[in-house]
C-alpha cells in the first residue's frame, strides 16, 4: 500500500530531479576538498544565510554538536531551552562527547526564552561556577508547536550575547519553514548569530545531509572537529547534489506545504475527539490531543489510521504532531481528514 506519511518531514523521499542529480553529480574526495558539487553546496549556503562559510555534515545533530564544540571549551556552560531539541533529543552529545554542561530554560509557548531568563541564566565571574559561553536559540522551535522565532527577538538575544562577550548558534533546522511562514529572508532572521545548522532532509526534501554556517575561522575549526567525529566524507557529491536542489527549489516552495498544514487542520477541527493546539499549525506541523471522549490511546488511534493507509506518529499517550511535506498533496490532505473521520467515529 502507498501510505501518506504524516509522521515527520523526515520522511521525504528525493525527488526525480534530485535523483537524476545525483547520479550525474560531478564528485572528488571532499576531505581533501575536492568535490565540486560539495563546494558549490556549500558556497550556495553560504550565501544564502548571508554568512562567510558554511560545511556539509550528514545530519543536523551532527551539526549542532560541531557548533557546541567549537563554541563552548569542556566544562563551559551551554543555555539551552528545555524543549529543544539540542537538549532533549540529541543523546546529550554537548555533556557525552564535549563536556559541555546544557543550562535548561524555559520555552515559553512561542517557542522564545524569555529573555530576562536568559539573563538570569548567564554565570557571574565565580570560582565555583561553569563559564556561561554560548545561547542556543531552536528556529522553527519545533516541540513549541513549529513556531517561528522572529528576527526582532533573535536581534534581542543577539544583542545579550554581545553584551555578555558570548556566542549565539541557531537550530535552524527548519529556518526556512520560518523564514517563508514570516516572508522575511532567511539571512535577517540569522544575522545576529554567530552560527547556524540548518537541515537539507527534512521538508527541502534532501535524502541526506545539514548545514553548518558561520565565519571562515569557526567553519575551518569545525572542518577538522567533523573529521574527529568521523564525519568527513569522500565523493560526497552524490548527496550534495540533492542539497543544491534543495536550497534553488525546495526553499521557496515551503508556503505549500504550510497551506496545506492549514487545511488539514480545519479539516481535523470538524472532527470529534481532536483538540487542535491554539494556534496551530504555525508552519508545517499540527499539534493536537485527543479529546477525553475518545476511547482509544494514540498508539491505538495511530494502528487504526494506518489500516486506512495513513501513517501518523503519537507524541505522546494521548497527543499527535503531524507533519506536512512536499509529498503531502490535496489528495492526501483530504484522505487523512477522511480516514480520523473513520478511526474516531
Ligand atoms: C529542531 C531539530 N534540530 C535538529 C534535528 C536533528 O537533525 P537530524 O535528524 O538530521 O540529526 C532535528 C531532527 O528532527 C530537529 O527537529
Amino acid at each position: 500500500m502507498e501510505y501518506v506519511d504524516l509522521r515527520s518531514d523526515t520522511v521525504t523521499k528525493p525527488t526525480p530531479e534530485m535523483r537524476e542529480a545525483m547520479a550525474e553529480a560531478e564528485v572528488g574526495d571532499d576531505v581533501y576538498r575536492d568535490d565540486p558539487t560539495v563546494n558549490k553546496l556549500e558556497a550556495l549556503a553560504a550565501e544564502k544565510l548571508g554568512k562567510e562559510a558554511a560545511i556539509f555534515v550528514p545530519s543536523g545533530t551532527m551539526g549542532n554538536l560541531l557548533a557546541l564544540l567549537v563554541h563552548c571549551q569542556r566544562g563551559d556552560e551551554a543555555i539551552v531551552g528545555n524543549k529543544s531539541h539540542i537538549y532533549l533529543n540529541e543523546a546529550g552529545g554537548m555533556s557525552a562527547l564535549g563536556g559541555i554542561q546544557p543550562c535548561p530554560v524555559a520555552n515559553q509557548k512561542d517557542g522564545t526564552l524569555a529573555l530576562n531568563d536568559i539573563l538570569a541564566s548567564i554565570r557571574s565571574e565565580d570560582v565555583h561556577h561553569p563559564i556561561t559561553r554560548l545561547i542556543c536559540l531552536e528556529n522553527t522551535q519545533n516541540i513549541c508547536g513549529g513556531v517561528p522565532l522572529t528576527a526582532e527577538y533573535t536581534r534581542q538575544v543577539g544583542e545579550i550575547a554581545r553584551k555578555n562577550n558570548l556566542s549565539l548558534h541557531i537550530d535552524g533546522a527548519r529556518i526556512f519553514n520560518s523564514a517563508v511562514a514570516q516572508n522575511v529572508d532567511v539571512k535577517e532572521l540569522v544575522a545576529p548569530a554567530d552560527s547556524v545548522m540548518f537541515c537539507l532532509s527534512k521538508g527541502l526534501v534532501s535524502p541526506i545531509g545539514s548545514m553548518l554556517v558561520g565565519t571562515e575561522k569557526f567553519i575551518a575549526r569545525a572542518r577538522h572537529l567533523r573529521k574527529m567525529l568521523g564525519g568527513g566524507m569522500r565523493q560526497v557529491g552524490v548527496i550534495a547534489a540533492a542539497g543544491i536542489i534543495s536550497l534553488d527549489k525546495m526553499t521557496v516552495r515551503l508556503g505549500e506545504d504550510h497551506v496545506r498544514a492549514k487545511e488539514l487542520a480545519d479539516g481535523l477541527r470538524q472532527v470529534d475527539g481532536i483538540l487542535i493546539d491554539g494556534g496551530s499549525p504555525f508552519t508545517n506541523m499540527i499539534y493536537f490531543n485527543l479529546a477525553e471522549s475518545v476511547q482509544m490511546n494514540a498508539p491505538q488511534v495511530a494502528e487504526k489510521m494506518k489500516g486506512f493507509g495513513i501513517l501518523v506518529d503519537p507524541d505522546d499517550w494521548r497527543r499527535f504532531r503531524l507533519v506536512t511535506h512536499y509529498w503531502i498533496d490535496d489528495a492526501a490532505v483530504e484522505k487523512s481528514i477522511s480516514a480520523f473521520k473513520k478511526t474516531l467515529k
